[in-house]
């Protein structure tokens, strides 16, 4: 008499919801959208689909890590999941809310200066592998974030009338990123954070993504292929096997001339600023002057 095995059919793999291995953290209006869509033609990457804001909005907090894993993209084991809320950059409160945090996962920020003039735009992404230990008390304890709407003559209000920069513009006032860096670098060492010079990305994407692979861990996927230059936009559009798109008209808007003297005043502002930016992060970006 023969017995016969019985055979358990394959186990197919699931696909899940987990929580993001890739957080963009930042700046708005630096291409935070370009990066993640770029990144998203990597057959390894999924993206939650909106902005979550987990780590910036309390009210989002509250709803726990489970809320905020169900807002993730289904996706299957090996597969990097990103997210990007580009406010956490700047809000004080994200590293509060990180160290409850005990899981491996990457970070990411990418930023920019005097993004309304299309001055130097800059892109930041950090990875971890380890939560390393978080600071007992939030960077600033009792510090409010301040809502303002984006200006629309961003000129006008970055100046002061006495002629100064006027710090407290946030278009401004994001743009100091060695403020903002300097309580990441508490928080997550250098190595885990991968900086990114969105103007580059701008001009020619491939190379930036071939770090930015690299660093998540990710076989060479994203090539030349996967773009092509729209003349009337002036942007690279995406494409793969089932993608082929620009992006929307809100994203690579045509800018309203600068007067070149205030773009003068902005960049000899922006020079000591930037100076501590790439001494932070040991490398200079070369952001024009
Ligand atoms: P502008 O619309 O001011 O030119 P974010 O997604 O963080 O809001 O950034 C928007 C910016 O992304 C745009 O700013 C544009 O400069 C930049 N960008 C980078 N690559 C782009 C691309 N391929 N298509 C459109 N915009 C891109």
């Amino acid at each position: 008499m023969a017995l016969r095995k019985r055979i358990r059919p394959a186990k197919q793999p699931r696909p899940a919801r987990r929580l993001p291995q890739a957080l963009i953290i930042g700046v708005r209006k630096c291409g935070t959208r370009a990066l993640l869509e770029m990144l998203y033609l990597h057959p390894m990457v999924q993206k939650a689909s909106g902005e979550v804001h987990f780590f910036d909005r309390d009210e989002n907090y509250a709803l726990g890590l489970e809320w905020y894993r169900s807002k993730m993209p289904l996706s299957f084991k090996g597969q990097i999941t990103i997210e990007k809320s580009p406010s956490y950059f700047v809000t004080p409160e994200v590293f509060y809310y990180l160290r409850y945090l005990d899981i491996d996962r990457t970070y990411g920020f990418y930023s920019s200066s005097a993004s309304q003039l299309r001055a130097p735009s800059r892109t930041i992404c950090s990875r971890s592998r380890a939560l390393p230990s978080a600071p007992a008390q939030p960077a600033l304890p009792g510090h409010q974030c301040q809502t303002v709407p984006v200006p629309k003559p961003f000129v006008y209000l970055a100046i002061s009338p006495d002629g100064s920069i006027d710090v407290a513009y946030r278009p401004i006032a994001i743009s100091l990123y060695h403020a903002y860096l300097h309580r990441w670098l508490e928080v997550f060492p250098r190595e885990q954070i991968l900086v990114v010079n969105g103007d580059l990305l701008i001009e020619d994407p491939v190379p930036q993504l071939r770090r930015i692979e690299k660093f998540l861990g990710l076989e060479h996927k994203i090539g030349r292929k996967n773009f092509y230059f729209n003349e009337t936009k002036g942007f690279y559009c995406l494409r793969n096997d089932t993608t082929d798109k620009c992006l929307r008209e809100t994203k690579g808007r045509k800018h309203p001339r600068v007067d070149p003297a205030v773009v003068t005043k902005l960049r000899k502002f922006f020079i000591q600023h930037n100076q501590r930016f790439y001494d932070l992060v040991g490398e200079d970006l070369g952001w024009p002057e």
